[in-house]
């Protein structure tokens, strides 16, 4: 699969894939059912890098928390719907491992080491928590356990040795705080127990809302992956477009078009979708014909996940053994990183008692 690798100076390079000595993690928060954004920036690259490497998708409900306090039951039902999520669109178990946050232990105990390496500056200048915090009005009142999920991230990624982290750009700053931690326990343990991980990009641009502003849940501008084909159409209608472009045969802008935008995240055809956008452009080309193929290739996309996800929900049992069979795999390999990071720390000789 074709995708940016960032390097560990930050300089961007191509890479065809990734090695298969790769250790891949990732992971979503489950504040809702995943959308056509994440099926474009993350879940397609993690089917393509499926069987290729270790990898595992890390359900972090523990980080969902640090900002839906009290919305506890919430979050406890969304790590269900993600599961199933990843398991309709062919995510599966045998291959990459599930795995629940708030399950491994382990993440938590290297959390709290690794606070004692990060300044409250460092962590007030990580720019994505710094938009984070203005979004979510929180001026000086931060909780203290959002303002440090990027080292609980960090626990995430460095307890399981993972050198490959697919995630879209926002995270980049998380996995710079992680390659700071590992340094830091690396260079005052003096043992080299902790691996630095690259960021892998996806090769798709961040997919707009269905209003041309950035695809959140808490906006409604988001097409679910489990979207029924009637919210699809009221989705796809509602799509901005071009304002400019009011009759058919009136000329119209292909940039900052959302239509076209999902059409190049989606159209299998890619030759057509070039000759559409020349009659776009040109005039001659309706909005609504537009939108009926992008309506078409979606619902192809999306017919059989809908399917599949509508027969996996009807056993709730098999996705809760996918999870406990994923948290067992987990906790093996998180449990084994902290133990010798718990011994690089001299945390781990018997304590006399006298
Ligand atoms: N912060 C990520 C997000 O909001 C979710 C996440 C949690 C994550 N732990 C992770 C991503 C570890 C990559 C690796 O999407």
């Amino acid at each position: 699969m074709s995708a940016t690798i960032l390097s560990r100076s930050g300089a961007k390079q191509r890479r065809s894939h990734a090695d298969a000595t790769d250790v891949i993690l990732t992971g979503d928060r489950p504040t809702g059912s995943l959308h056509l954004g994440h099926y474009a920036g993350s879940l397609r690259s993690r089917l393509a890098l499926q069987g290729q490497c270790a990898q595992t998708l890390l359900i972090a409900d523990l980080q969902a928390l640090t900002d839906s306090t009290g919305r506890a039951a919430d979050v406890a039902r969304h790590v269900t719907e993600v599961a199933l999520d990843y398991l309709a669109v062919g995510i599966d178990p045998a291959l990459t491992t599930i795995a629940v946050q708030s399950r491994l232990s382990a993440l938590a105990e290297l959390t709290l080491l690794y606070l004692n390496l990060v300044t409250v500056a460092r962590l007030e200048r990580n720019p994505t928590v710094k938009a984070e915090v203005e979004l979510r009005g929180f001026e000086r009142d931060i909780p203290v356990g959002f303002l440090c999920y990027p080292v609980s991230q960090a626990a995430d990624i460095s307890g399981f040795r993972a050198t490959l982290v697919p995630v879209g750009d926002d995270q980049l700053p998380m996995i710079e705080q992680t390659n700071e931690i590992v340094r830091r326990v690396n260079r005052l343990t003096g043992t080299p127990v902790l691996p630095e991980c690259r960021a892998l990009l996806s090769s798709t641009p961040r997919l707009p809302g269905v209003d041309g502003r950035k695809a959140s849940k808490s906006l409604g501008n988001a097409i679910p992956l489990t979207a029924t084909t009637d919210e699809f159409r009221r989705l796809v209608r509602a799509m901005y477009t071009d304002p400019g472009h009011v009759r058919a045969s009136d000329p119209g802008c292909v940039e900052g078009n959302v239509v076209f935008a999902y059409l190049d995240a989606f159209d299998p055809d890619a030759t057509t979708v070039t000759e559409l956008k020349a009659r776009y452009r040109g005039g001659g080309l309706g909005d609504v014909a537009l939108k009926r193929r992008l309506e078409d290739v979606l619902e192809a996309l999306v017919g059989p996940i809908r399917a599949r996800r509508a027969e996996l929900a009807r056993d709730r049992s098999y996705v809760m053994d996918v999870l406990r069979a994923g948290n067992e795999r987990a906790n093996a390999i998180t449990e084994g990183v902290l133990r010798d990071v718990r011994a690089a720390f001299s945390l781990d000789a018997p304590v006399k008692s006298r």
